[in-house]
C-alpha cells in the first residue's frame, strides 16, 4: 500500500486560491474556508493528467462508470444501496441545495436548520423566498445535542415544508447518530417536512464515530428525503465543480430535476466528472483512511495545544468533519470582533462563529486540514494574540 505524505508543505500562493490569495501579506495564514492543504489523491491527479493531454473539453456527457462508482462506493463504504436512475448530477452542494428548496417550497414557507451550521444555508433559503427557522442545538459538556421538542415544535408549524439536515455537521462537529436521525426523520414524516440532507462532509469521521447515509435509514425516510453528496471535501477537490443529488421518489426527483434546469446548474465539466471516478475508487479508499488518521491526529494536537497553553478556550469534541469550532467566550468579545484582530495582528484567518448563526457570537472555527507543522504555527499565533 502507498504511504501519502501528509506532512509537505504546498505552497498555494499565487494559485488563485480562495483561502490563500485573498490576502497578498507575507505572514498571512489562513485557517478558514472548509478546503485542504494537500495535494489530493495521486491517482485523481494522474487520470486529470490523461484527461487534459488529450487537449480537447467540449461540453461533457456523465457515462455509465460515473453512476457505477457513485451506488458501488456508497454501497460498499457507506451500507447505502441507491439506484443510478435516482442520482442527479450538478455542479456543487450548493447550487442543489438551492434547487431542491425551490422545487419543495413556496414563497414564504419557513425552511428548518440547525443552528449553528453551515452559512450557505441561510442565503440559499433567503434567495428562494423562505424564512429561515432555527433549531438551536444545545451546547453542553463542550459538544451539541438536539433538541427534539423544539424541533418538534417547529416542524409541526405549518409552514414549516422543509428542513435541511447537516450530516456530518459543520461547525458542531457532530457525526450524527442513526437513534438521533432516526428521530428527525419521523419528526419530519410526521409533519409532512422534507428533508434536504448535506452529506458532503461524510467521508471525514474521527475514529470511534459512523456516518449514518439519513436515506438509509427506512423506505419512508428514503422517500422523503435527497441526499446531496459529493468527494470535494474530502479529497479537495472543491475547485472541479462536482455533486450529487439522490432522490428515491419519481414525483420529487422530477421536480428537482427541473429546478436544477431552471436554475441552469445542469452542466458539469469534464474534469469534475474523471476526478469523481477517481476518487470513488479503492486508492481513494486508501487515501481517504490516511487522510482520516492525520486529520485525527491535528485534532488531538490542537487539544493538546490547548490544553497545555490556553485551557479557557474549551474546544467542542471532533467527531466528523476538520472543522473545529472552539469556544473563547472567556475573551467576553464577539467573535468577528475577535477574528479581525487575529488577522490584523498575527495574519491569522479564522472564521468568526457569527457567520454561522448569532449562536456562533463566542466561537471562532479551525480549518485543521493543513500539514501539522502550519497548524502549530497558526495555534503559536492564536495564543500570540491572546497572551499579549
Ligand atoms: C455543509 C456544507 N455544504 C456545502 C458546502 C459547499 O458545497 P459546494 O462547494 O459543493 O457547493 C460546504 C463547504 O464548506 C459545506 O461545509
Amino acid at each position: 500500500m502507498e504511504t501519502y505524505n501528509f506532512d509537505e508543505i504546498v505552497n498555494r500562493r499565487g494559485t488563485n486560491s480562495y483561502k490563500w490569495d485573498v490576502s497578498d501579506k507575507e505572514n498571512f495564514l489562513p485557517m478558514w474556508v472548509a478546503d485542504m492543504d494537500f495535494r489530493t489523491l495521486p491517482y485523481i491527479i494522474e487520470r486529470l493528467q490523461q484527461r487534459v493531454a488529450h487537449g480537447i473539453f467540449g461540453y461533457t456527457a456523465v457515462p455509465n462508470s460515473y453512476y457505477d462508482a457513485v451506488t458501488n462506493w456508497f454501497v460498499h463504504r457507506h451500507n447505502w444501496l441507491m439506484q443510478k436512475e435516482w442520482i442527479i448530477y450538478t455542479s456543487g452542494v450548493v447550487p442543489a441545495i438551492s434547487a431542491i428548496i425551490k422545487a419543495m417550497t413556496q414563497t414564504g414557507d419557513k425552511v428548518l436548520v440547525q443552528t449553528p451550521v453551515y452559512n450557505c444555508f441561510f442565503s440559499s433559503i433567503k434567495n428562494n423566498g423562505c424564512e429561515v427557522l432555527c433549531n438551536e442545538l444545545i451546547y453542553e459538556d463542550g459538544t451539541y445535542r438536539i433538541d427534539f421538542d423544539d424541533l418538534e415544535q417547529k416542524a409541526a408549524d405549518p409552514k414549516t415544508t422543509v428542513m435541511i439536515l447537516c450530516n456530518p455537521h459543520n461547525p458542531a462537529g457532530r457525526v450524527w447518530t442513526r437513534d438521533e436521525l432516526v428521530r428527525i426523520g419521523e419528526i419530519c414524516l410526521k409533519n409532512d417536512v422534507f428533508v434536504i440532507a448535506d452529506e458532503i462532509h461524510c467521508e471525514l469521521v474521527m475514529p470511534g464515530h459512523r456516518y449514518t447515509p439519513f436515506a438509509s435509514i427506512s423506505p419512508e425516510i428514503l422517500d422523503n428525503c435527497a441526499v446531496c453528496t459529493s468527494p470535494s471535501k474530502a479529497f479537495n477537490i472543491a475547485g472541479l465543480q462536482i455533486a450529487n443529488i439522490t432522490i428515491a421518489n419519481n414525483k420529487i426527483r422530477r421536480k428537482v430535476d427541473r429546478a436544477i434546469n431552471i436554475n441552469e446548474v445542469c452542466d458539469v465539466n469534464p474534469f469534475g466528472v474523471e476526478a469523481l471516478q477517481a476518487a470513488y475508487s479503492s486508492k481513494g479508499a486508501e487515501w481517504l483512511e490516511q487522510l482520516n488518521a492525520y486529520l485525527y491526529d491535528n485534532y488531538l494536537c490542537l487539544c493538546e495545544f490547548f490544553e497545555n497553553n490556553l485551557p479557557q478556550f474549551p474546544v467542542t469534541k471532533l467527531e466528523g468533519t476538520y472543522l473545529v469550532w472552539v469556544d473563547c467566550s472567556v475573551l467576553g468579545k464577539p467573535s468577528d470582533e475577535l477574528c479581525s484582530e487575529l488577522l490584523q495582528a498575527q495574519g491569522l484567518y479564522l472564521n468568526e462563529g457569527t457567520m454561522y448563526g448569532t449562536s456562533g457570537i463566542d466561537f471562532v472555527r479551525i480549518n485543521i486540514a493543513c500539514p501539522r507543522a502550519v497548524l502549530i504555527e497558526g495555534l503559536q499565533r492564536f495564543k500570540n494574540y491572546v497572551v499579549y
